[in-house]
């Protein structure tokens, strides 16, 4: 559960206000569960006696009592979170250019690497390094949230927002929207992979190379992919500039998942993409076009070959 098991400094000062907070939050709630409790059981009608306990008014003991433990309580919360933002917080400079720009749409996420190198859903990122991450927006808001990494930042249309992004450890870590955005917002997933340096660089430098060009049926694939106007959205290199339609396709057989997250990346549901892609994934922008068993078939033959 995220509050539980946070993976960056930053998550660890959020866990520690959660913390905070719900012991503070479970003392209050059992000194008045108790007080609710025993009055209940004590002061209850009983035998023709009403129950009823002394009544107290205007007791300026009581009054600044409970005025000044709430006050108190509130003002350490406060001071609290506070420091906690300022801790968390990455600097809101865009003249800088950031480490990694990340892009909403409706409904997929992208990233952007200063080599230029474009990734879809899987978002890389060297772990024990610290990354200011550029949230912006290709239409409308959108929330970026990876619980275990780091705060969330919306993504707002013609603005940008920035946070640190970072992993004391390799490993992969769940992300989602967290603004509701349309139809597809609840499969608006992402996965944030976290790898050594070396394996990042190593993953990056190879990112940046096109795929093996197609053969065979494949190749018929590829002459499709454009006739049929898959290239009008999808774009197959991952360092060609966002189309800003569809997700990029560049190096999808490496994929472990579709639709951000939707279905596993097989050979039979990569077909529903062709031939059906609403009934692929719901409500998507995905238009369905007329293909023949033969040329869905090559078409496939040519998205497997997009290692
Ligand atoms: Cu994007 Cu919700």
């Amino acid at each position: 559960m995220p509050p539980f098991s946070p993976h960056s400094a930053q998550t660890h000062s959020i866990a520690a206000v959660f913390s905070l907070v719900l012991v503070i939050a479970a003392v209050v709630f059992l000194i008045v569960a108790s007080g609710v409790t025993y009055s209940v059981i004590r002061y209850r009608a009983r035998g023709g006696n009403s129950g009823e306990p002394r009544q107290v008014f205007g007791s300026q003991t009581v009054e600044i009592l409970w005025t000044v433990i709430p006050l108190f309580i509130v003002s350490g919360l406060f001071v609290v979170t506070v420091r906690a933002m300022v801790a968390i917080d990455a600097p809101q400079d865009t003249t800088r250019p950031p480490d990694i720009a990340i892009r909403a749409h409706q409904w997929w996420w992208e990233a952007r690497y200063p080599n230029g190198v474009l990734v879809t859903w899987d978002i890389h990122i060297p772990a024990g390094r610290r990354l200011r991450a550029r949230i912006e927006s290709a239409d409308v808001v959108h929330d970026f949230w990876a619980p275990e990494l780091a705060r969330k930042m919306d993504a707002v249309p013609g603005r940008w927002g920035y946070i640190w992004l970072e992993s004391d450890s390799p490993g992969t870590y769940q992300g989602a929207c967290s603004e509701f955005c349309g139809a597809d917002h609840a499969w608006m997933r992402f996965r944030v992979i976290a790898q050594s340096q070396s394996d990042f660089d190593a993953w990056l430098t190879e990112q940046a190379q096109p795929s093996p060009a197609p053969t065979g049926i494949a190749a018929q694939g590829e002459q499709l992919f454009q006739t049929k106007k898959c290239a009008d959205c999808h774009t197959v290199s991952a360092t060609a500039p966002s189309s800003g339609k569809g997700p990029t396709l560049a190096h999808l057989a490496s994929h472990v998942t579709l639709g951000g997250g939707i279905s596993p990346n097989t050979p039979q549901n990569l077909t529903v993409w062709l031939t059906d892609p609403q009934a692929a994934k719901p409500g998507n922008r995905m238009p369905a076009t007329p293909l023949t068993p033969a040329e869905t078939r090559a078409l496939l033959a040519y998205l497997e070959s997009l290692r």
